[in-house]
């Protein structure tokens, strides 16, 4: 009997597989088929005070092998979020995702949230690539960072994770690292998508989204070694009881088990999951277990962070 059931800091998941913030999971319909299904958690749209529509049109377009979006943060606000969970019946984790466009919004939908029993955890989106006009995103503001995360701490009762942007140095990472060993988070999710790619139609000689001239955060396949570089680095620098949620390039089985192996203790679906639907959760729960029934492993912390040098 294999045992694909995840921790992520005492926070029980019946599978270590579930949804990216972002990816269906924004309406009452999208939750509840969430809810419905088999993902071991569920993570909301990353939420605002007050709905937005989001950027215009096409903002979204992928390709074989990857993705590109600028959706600019629509939601319906986070009393939505919070009154839909109020009425339902819940029977696995809920991350809400918050993404304030200030500091002072992520207060108040800190306070918010942690006025509801319903809510799981908090997953603070630090690494929105998309906002017109605010080009400055947090994950990479380190001189804030560490204030933004004590003030936080000084009000805050619920567990909270951080979704982090990626980072191509070294030092950057350690310095993450750093500040936030610091402070009592639970968890990581990294990685959000790369910021700033650009995908073009050649037939066409054009961009394929309309905001932003076309730039926007590039998921799929093509980011899963930088996700895996992310989720190893940190591993190897955080604390041993922050854990990670490693997300970014997963489509099979094997991807995951690389993400547990480089020190996930769960994992998301984003692009993989609006391309398939729903099913994709039973799927990889499939394939995982295959892989980890081959290799003789029981459970995930058979193998997890145990990666190899060579
Ligand atoms: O790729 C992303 N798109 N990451 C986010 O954090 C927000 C989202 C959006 O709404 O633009």
């Amino acid at each position: 009997k294999i045992d694909t059931t995840a921790s992520i800091n005492g926070i029980e998941l019946p599978l270590c597989i579930m949804n990216a913030s972002g990816v269906l999971c924004s309406t009452d319909q999208e939750l509840s088929n969430l809810l419905n299904s088999s993902s071991g958690g569920v993570v909301t749209k990353s939420c605002t005070s007050q709905p937005r529509k989001g950027n215009v049109l096409p903002r979204y377009f992928e390709w074989n092998i990857g993705s590109i979006n600028s959706m600019g943060l629509p939601n319906l606000g986070i009393h939505f979020y919070l009154d839909f969970l109020e009425k339902k019946k819940i029977n696995k984790p809920i991350f809400l995702s918050i993404s304030g466009l200030s500091t002072e919004e992520n207060y108040f939908l800190i306070q918010e949230a942690n006025r509801s029993s319903k809510v799981t955890a908090i997953e603070l989106n630090l690494s929105c690539p998309n906002l017109l006009g605010k080009e400055d995103m947090f994950g990479y503001n380190f001189d804030k960072i560490s204030n933004f995360i004590e003030n936080i701490f000084k009000f805050n009762k619920k567990p909270l994770g951080i979704k982090l942007p990626p980072y191509f140095q070294d030092v950057h990472i350690k310095n993450i690292a750093l500040i936030l060993n610091q402070f009592p988070i639970f968890f990581i999710t990294c990685i959000n998508s790369l910021p700033n790619g650009l995908f073009i139609d050649a037939n066409k000689e054009s961009v394929v989204i309309r905001p932003k001239k076309g730039f926007g955060g590039i998921g799929g396949a093509i980011i899963k070694p930088f996700a895996l570089a992310n989720v190893h680095k940190f591993y190897t620098y955080l604390r041993k009881d922050i854990s990670i949620i490693g997300c970014g390039g997963i489509s099979s089985g094997k991807d995951i088990f690389e993400h547990i192996l480089c020190g996930a203790s769960a994992v998301q679906i984003g692009t993989q999951f609006l391309k398939e639907g729903i099913s994709v959760f039973e799927r990889l729960k499939k394939e995982l277990t295959l892989i980890l029934e081959k290799k003789n492993y029981s459970s995930l912390n058979s193998f997890k962070g145990k990666l190899k040098n060579i």
